[in-house]
Formats: C-alpha cells, sequence, structure tokens
C-alpha cells in the first residue's frame, strides 16, 4: 500500500500521540488490566507502543508505526483464536465502513478468550486526515456491532473530550467489551 494516506499520517515520523490526555482510555488503563494478572494482552494499533513495560505480557502491533512489536496490518495479526486475554483498540477501529469497522472487530473479537475483554476507543465521527474515511462509532452501534461479533457490552460507552497533541479540541468514546 504505497502512498497510503494511513500508513503516511500514522507513521512514526508524522504522527503525535495524546494517550497522556485521556483519562478513561489513557495510561490510567495499566494497573486495571494488570490487575486481571492476563497472560497474553494484544494492542491493537499501538501507535508508540506506550503500554510496553507498563502492562504485563503485551504485545503491541501496527500497520504504520515503527514502535509495534510487530507491524502489520490487524487483519493479518499471527493471534490463535481464543488465546488473547485482553485486547486494546484505542483508537485503531475507527476507518472505513460499518463492514471494515465490523470485520476488524470480529478479528479481535476471535482472538479473545471467553471471559475477555476488549478495550475501545472510538471516534464518533470527528475527522483526522482528509483522505481518512472515519465510522461514526455511537452508544447505539457499539452494541449492535458488538453483538455482532459476539461481544458484549461490559462497561458502557462514556465520552472524553480533551485538546491534542495537535492542539484540537477532540470528542472520543471509551467502552469496554467482555467476551462471553
Ligand atoms: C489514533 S492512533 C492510536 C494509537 C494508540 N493506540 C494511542 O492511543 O496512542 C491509531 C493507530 O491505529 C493504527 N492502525 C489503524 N488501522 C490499523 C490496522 N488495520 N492494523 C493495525 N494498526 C492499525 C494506526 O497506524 C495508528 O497507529
Amino acid at each position: 500500500m504505497e502512498n497510503d494516506p494511513m500508513l503516511d499520517f500514522f507513521s512514526k515520523s508524522n504522527w503525535r500521540q495524546s494517550i497522556d490526555r485521556f483519562k478513561l482510555s489513557g495510561m490510567n488503563l495499566a494497573d486495571e488490566i494488570n490487575a486481571l494478572n492476563p497472560a497474553v494482552v494484544v494492542d491493537v494499533g499501538c501507535g508508540f507502543n506506550p503500554f510496553k513495560n507498563r502492562i504485563r505480557n503485551l504485545v503491541g502491533i501496527d500497520i504504520a508505526n515503527e514502535s509495534a512489536d510487530i507491524v502489520c496490518d490487524l487483519m493479518d495479526a499471527p493471534f490463535r483464536e481464543a488465546s488473547v486475554d485482553v485486547a486494546l483498540a484505542l483508537g485503531s477501529i475507527n476507518f472505513g465502513t460499518s463492514h471494515d469497522v465490523s470485520a476488524a472487530l470480529a478479528k479481535v473479537a476471535g482472538w479473545i478468550k471467553p471471559g475477555g475483554f476488549v478495550y475501545m476507543r472510538g471516534n464518533p465521527g470527528q475527522e483526522v486526515h482528509p483522505e481518512i474515511t472515519i465510522f461514526p462509532w455511537s452508544a447505539e452501534n457499539a452494541v449492535s456491532i458488538g453483538r455482532h461479533v459476539g461481544l458484549r457490552v461490559h462497561k458502557p460507552v462514556q465520552e472524553e473530550t480533551i485538546v491534542d497533541a495537535w492542539g484540537n479540541r477532540i470528542t472520543r468514546l471509551f467502552w469496554i467489551y467482555r467476551k462471553d
């Protein structure tokens, strides 16, 4: 995928992370996830891999950022079915159509062990780049898309608004899925 705006925008040399600014979907998650004593955690679309060495047993994957442990599209990631305790998808399952988002979430849901969790930060439809299509997450479609892929909303959608590292005021949604 040469000249893919996603790869350029999210590259290590261009993108600026704002993870320290999110109260709900930021670094505070490390203690909560470590308390679950997970054997395997995947940070899907990890960007600069901020949870590395802060969450135990974590593997960060990213399609565009070389700070990841594995640089790959999540659709090609090498995890077996029902082998992962917790996945983080903080800003990474936000792109394309509802079909694209459902397919990505279904892929991640497949890795999760029964009783495991997926931590989500979704974009409610705010532009990040003129050539990148954002899927507009909402409290309603978080429930319906989750149900479609076998994930139940465990912690309902909450909004958080921050000024990001680019100086833009942005709102994001945070929720947690559980796989039954
Ligand atoms: C908004 S950034 C968030 C990064 C990080 N999770 C954080 O909160 O700082 C979204 C990340 O998801 C990655 N990403 C998007 N689509 C992806 C895919 N299909 N497979 C793997 N990574 C993807 C991007 O490259 C980017 O680094």
